[in-house]
């Protein structure tokens, strides 16, 4: 089982991921933590990385779809896994279905978490005071919504028409969100049932 979940900075893709994962028992693929890693070990990779997402732009293409082919290539990740903040353009939703058809798979079923700009600042503000992300200053915040706006809400789209898009109302408690994305896996585990 290959899921996605698709949404804004601060949509809470990270916080309902933990539980989807535990839920579901599959592993966990977010390029963002696979690249702040990269950061954190001073790799060349992290180095590159970090020019981007200081200014809140997207990796290029071609970087982030070799580290995902490379995780994919891993005996744990076979079997499925939930990428968070993966794809986030057209070009890396077409790059997953080859990889994943290269593996015999597909996608299952991509989640759009959607939540309103307001709240996902305000969400974002509160973590910069716990969290230290190079990533959320006001200002790459903006940037960062206004990317997932032009540069990653066509990936929606390209879901829908393959009906693999559910959204998921991501106001609200994280409990609250969580129980309508396991309604919306159960809805759907029926309907496959028949
Ligand atoms: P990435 O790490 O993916 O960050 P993001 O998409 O900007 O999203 P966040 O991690 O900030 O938010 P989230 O949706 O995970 O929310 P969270 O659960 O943390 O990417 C970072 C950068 O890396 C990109 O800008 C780009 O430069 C680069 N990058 C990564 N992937 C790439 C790709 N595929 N291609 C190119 N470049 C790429 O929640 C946020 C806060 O709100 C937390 O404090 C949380 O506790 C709180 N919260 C969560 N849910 C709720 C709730 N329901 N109610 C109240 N508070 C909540
Ligand atoms: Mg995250």
């Amino acid at each position: 089982m290959f899921i996605i979940f698709v949404g804004p900075p601060g949509a809470g893709k990270g916080t309902q991921s933990r539980r989807l994962i535990q839920y579901l028992g599959i592993p966990h693929l977010s390029t963002g933590e696979m690249l702040r890693d990269e950061m954190g070990n001073d790799t060349p990779l992290g180095h590159t990385a970090a020019t981007y997402i200081q200014l809140g732009r997207l990796v290029p293409d071609k970087l982030i779809v070799d580290i995902v082919s490379k995780r994919l290539d891993e005996p744990a990740f076979r079997r499925g896994c939930l990428f968070d903040g993966f794809p986030r353009t057209l070009e890396q939703a077409r790059a997953l279905d080859e990889e994943l058809f290269r593996h015999g798979a597909s996608v299952t079923l991509a989640i759009e978490l959607r939540a309103d700009d307001v709240e996902v600042t305000r969400r974002m503000i509160e973590r910069a005071k716990i969290e230290k992300r190079t990533d959320d200053t006001s200002e790459t915040v903006q940037h960062r919504m206004a990317v997932f706006h032009s540069q990653t809400s066509p990936i929606l789209e390209y879901y829908a028409k393959k009906n693999l898009l559910e959204v998921i109302d991501a106001m609200g408690t994280p409990d609250e969100v969580f129980e309508r994305i396991q309604a919306c896996l159960e809805r759907r585990r029926n309907a496959v049932a028949g």
